[in-house]
């Protein structure tokens, strides 16, 4: 049944912010707006929804917000929600401010915890709950990208590029570590598209000892020979569980050995990578994704979530934008951990992608 005119929907921002959720915050508050829907938004994620902090979004706040990084509501990776007592806490809060809709922006454990709420019926009828997918990562199932991911991506290779004018100013080689989680597809993309000499992912699964060999063929490749370059960039994803200070010194140390005068700095990128201006791929992805979502709520579908559309997916596009798919959020929370334990189709693929990439790049 069809959401009624002047229902309240309401919108959070949860776990880890990505560029372009404040997009999606402006999509949903138009979208509901223009739908009839009073929107509200919930300050600080799962934890201002137990605490019942709702707040009037403001469409033109938004404007200036969507041109911005991190989200104007604030974001928390909330404990208490999870448990018995936040869950209660949380239905009483929906209860009492008359909440219909509910759109949770945000990765993994933000989808999981929208998925607990759905069913919940209030006196005045159904919750009916959507996600958006947000997350640097791209550690989400059945979205082939989520929010987020173009601009850290952009801000990585900006990085390099930064970095390989100094390395090949001085003749060094750079380790640099960049954020993702347990996933490599930033470190991967990224790398690719900045000209990396080796990527190292979690995914490939190798061990500390053939990481250190990796990175020291790629050091010896760069520096020997009459047309060597001289200067190396190697990206490893923070999911690979050798820390890249340790890494220096153990490559340093074959390095040493063997060839002269190669010196190495190792650059931790950090939460750098995970602020800034968000590109404008997402700040449309945000737009459409919102827009997809609210409109589904509207039309009276709960326990979804809006993802864009990929190869492999099982969910046809839906009728609001041939992009956008909306897989229902059990799916989308086992597809997730398929692909977090390479089971998946898209998690094959890019497991022989990344193995592939290895040889090409150190040419
Ligand atoms: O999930 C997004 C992410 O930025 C990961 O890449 C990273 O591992 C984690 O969050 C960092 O979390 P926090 O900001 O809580 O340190």
């Amino acid at each position: 049944m069809k959401l009624a005119k002047g229902s309240r929907v309401a919108v959070l921002t949860s776990g880890g912010d990505a560029p372009g959720m404040n997009a999606a915050l402006r999509g949903v508050a138009r979208v509901g707006t223009e739908l009839g829907f009073d929107v509200v938004g919930v300050e600080e994620g799962f934890q201002g929804l137990v605490e019942g902090r709702f707040v009037p979004v403001s469409l033109r706040s938004l404007d200036e917000a969507a041109r911005r990084g991190g989200t104007v509501l604030g974001t928390a990776r909330c404990k208490v929600f999870p448990t018995p007592e936040g869950q209660k806490r949380a239905r009483e809060q929906i209860e009492a401010n008359m909440i219909r809709g509910l759109v949770v922006i945000g990765g993994n454990g933000s989808l999981t915890g929208a998925r607990t709420l759905v069913g919940f019926e209030t006196s005045h009828g159904p919750l009916l709950v959507g996600g958006v997918p947000a997350s640097i990562d791209n550690d989400l199932g059945c979205t082939s990208m989520a929010i987020g991911v173009d601009t850290a991506m952009n801000t990585i290779v900006d990085a390099c590029d930064r970095i390989l004018d100094t390395a090949a100013a001085h003749r060094r080689t750079f380790l640099v570590e960049v954020m993702g989680r347990d996933c490599g597809y930033l470190a991967m993309t990224a790398g690719i598209a900045a000209g990396a000499d080796a990527v190292i992912v979690p995914e490939i699964g190798k061990s500390e000892d053939e990481i250190v060999d990796q990175v020291y063929r790629t050091v010896e490749r760069a520096y020997a020979g009459s047309d060597a370059r001289r200067r190396v960039l190697v990206i490893k994803a923070e999911g690979v569980k050798i820390d890249a200070a340790k890494l220096k010194e153990r490559v340093d140390a074959l390095v040493a050995d063997r060839l002269k005068d190669v010196d190495s700095r190792v650059t931790v990128l950090g939460h750098v990578v995970r602020g800034g201006t968000p590109t404008a791929f997402d700040r449309l992805l945000g737009a459409r994704l919102a827009n997809a979502a609210v409109r589904a709520i509207g039309d009276g579908m709960s326990d979804f979530m809006a993802g864009w559309y990929g190869p492999g997916m099982k969910t046809p596009p839906c009728n609001y934008d041939p992009y956008v798919v909306l897989p229902n959020l059990g799916d989308v929370l086992t597809e997730t951990q398929n692909l977090m334990r390479g089971e998946s189709m898209i998690a094959q693929w890019r497991k022989r992608v990344y193995q592939e990439v290895e040889s090409i790049l150190n040419r």
